[in-house]
């Protein structure tokens, strides 16, 4: 199809409605990236679609972490959600963001997971334990808890607080997609001051009472280094809570939603263990929890035919990516035994920024689905696989009845 070219000569994208992003996601991906490697969303920004280019630019110094504009975007001008993405770490360049990750990266480090490994797969079976009668939505009863109570666990927060800081998460973490519009706007922020106050009250019980956990050692350590403000250390614990809830649940749904809907790869990882770390990436793959990584153009940058211009927000759509023809062989396939994926997996990110909780999350999926398998291997689901929502950002899931009767 020939391009309508600027004043520049540069071709002009394709412009995708946000309703019709969220509509068809994978169809719109999948009909743009066969034509050209950039679309634009009609609020203006980019969205990059091919595997390719995608790592490349990720890799560029002409894009940064895009600071506060996604909120602007989406018509967040104030409040805690402001300061929410204009001082986590997750949207920070530089010192900043050196300064902001650092006191976090030991204890999420690879390493220190595998030594975890064991107590994560009891956490596991602990909540299968309390599964009663013969049907539960696994959403709520395990793809929400245990990611909740290994963060919980690791950052030293009270176990019963787990309904609390969840329930703020889940609305947070609307913020970070499209679903939201502007009358859902006051909960959300009402949902990010709840989190603020609950993290500071701990963080205040911390620092009167020291208990030689995680929190209370960040404290003494940020104090140390004295370079981030009360404010500052409170979003970014926010922000590792917010990770670590909502991402891993729904994909940890989806992960075993993909195997009960395809019986004999649920039947082979049940006869073959070593299939398991193979479905998590897929899964993964397929339908991911995060559909998205973002950043800013510091100047002009041309892909291919198309032009990025100086200061725009691009969204690197991992979830098109990942379904790149050019790189998996029959991508709208689901199969656990695939060999195509590349290295690091693209769902968790590129650069300084790569996901801080990449190990603990494949931890808890993999741990999670052997758990089930051993438990449950007759497991069925009663509805059919929920739709995965969203184009962009942390995507959204709803309930999943399961039998295991
Ligand atoms: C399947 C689960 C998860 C997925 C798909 C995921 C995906 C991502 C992605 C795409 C990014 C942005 C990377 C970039 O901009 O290049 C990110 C950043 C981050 N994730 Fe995860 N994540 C997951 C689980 C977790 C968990 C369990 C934690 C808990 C610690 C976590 C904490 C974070 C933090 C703190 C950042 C910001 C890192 C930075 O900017 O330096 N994530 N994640």
């Amino acid at each position: 199809m020939p391009q309508v070219a600027d004043a520049n000569g540069a071709a002009q994208p394709a412009v995708v409605t946000v309703h019709e992003l969220e509509a068809d996601p994978h169809g719109v991906f999948r009909h743009h990236r066969a034509i050209a490697p950039v679309i634009q969303r009609d609020d203006g920004s980019f969205l990059v679609l091919r595997a390719r280019e995608s790592e490349e630019l990720l890799k560029d110094k002409r894009f940064c972490q895009p600071g506060a504009a996604f909120a602007k975007l989406r018509g967040i001008n104030n409040g805690m959600l402001l300061a929410l993405f204009d001082q986590t770490m997750l949207t920070s360049n530089g010192t900043m963001h050196r300064r902001r990750r650092s006191p976090f990266t030991r204890a999420f480090a690879l390493r220190m997971i595998v030594a975890l490994r064991p107590s994560i797969r009891q956490a596991a079976h602990n909540l299968l334990d309390d599964w009663a009668g013969e049907e539960v939505d696994f959403v709520d009863r395990y793809a929400a808890l245990l990611p909740a109570h290994l963060i919980s666990e690791m950052l030293g927060l009270a176990k019963e607080d787990i309904p609390h800081f969840t329930q703020c998460v889940y609305e947070v973490s609307r913020a970070l997609s499209f679903t939201f519009g502007p009358e859902d706007l006051p909960a959300i922020e009402r949902a990010a001051q709840d989190l603020y106050s609950y993290v500071t009250h701990v963080l205040e019980t911390k620092r009167r009472r020291p208990s030689g956990d995680f929190l209370s050692n960040f404290l003494t350590d940020v104090k140390a280094a004295g370079d981030l403000s009360p404010l500052d250390s409170v979003i970014q614990v926010m922000t590792v809570i917010i990770g670590g809830t909502d991402t891993t649940r729904v994909a940890m749904a989806m992960l075993v939603g993909m195997l009960l809907e395809h019986p004999e790869q649920w039947e082979a990882v049940l006869q073959d263990r070593r299939l398991v770390q193979g479905a998590v990436k897929e899964a993964l793959r397929f339908e991911p929890s995060v559909g998205s990584v973002s950043r800013m153009t510091t100047e002009d940058v041309a892909v291919g035919d198309y032009l990025l211009p100086a200061g725009r927000y691009v969204t690197f759509s991992v979830m098109s990516a990942m379904r790149d023809e050019a790189v998996y062989e029959k991508p709208d396939r689901f199969d656990i035994r695939r060999r195509d994926h590349p290295r690091l997996h693209p769902v968790f990110g590129a650069g300084s920024h790569r996901c801080l909780g990449e190990a603990l999350a494949l931890a808890e999926l993999e741990e999670g689905l052997t758990a089930l398998l051993e438990r449950f291997p007759r497991l069925r689901l009663i509805e059919g696989l929920p739709r995965v929502s969203g184009h962009a950002g942390i995507r959204r899931i709803g309930p999943m009845p399961v039998r295991w009767a």
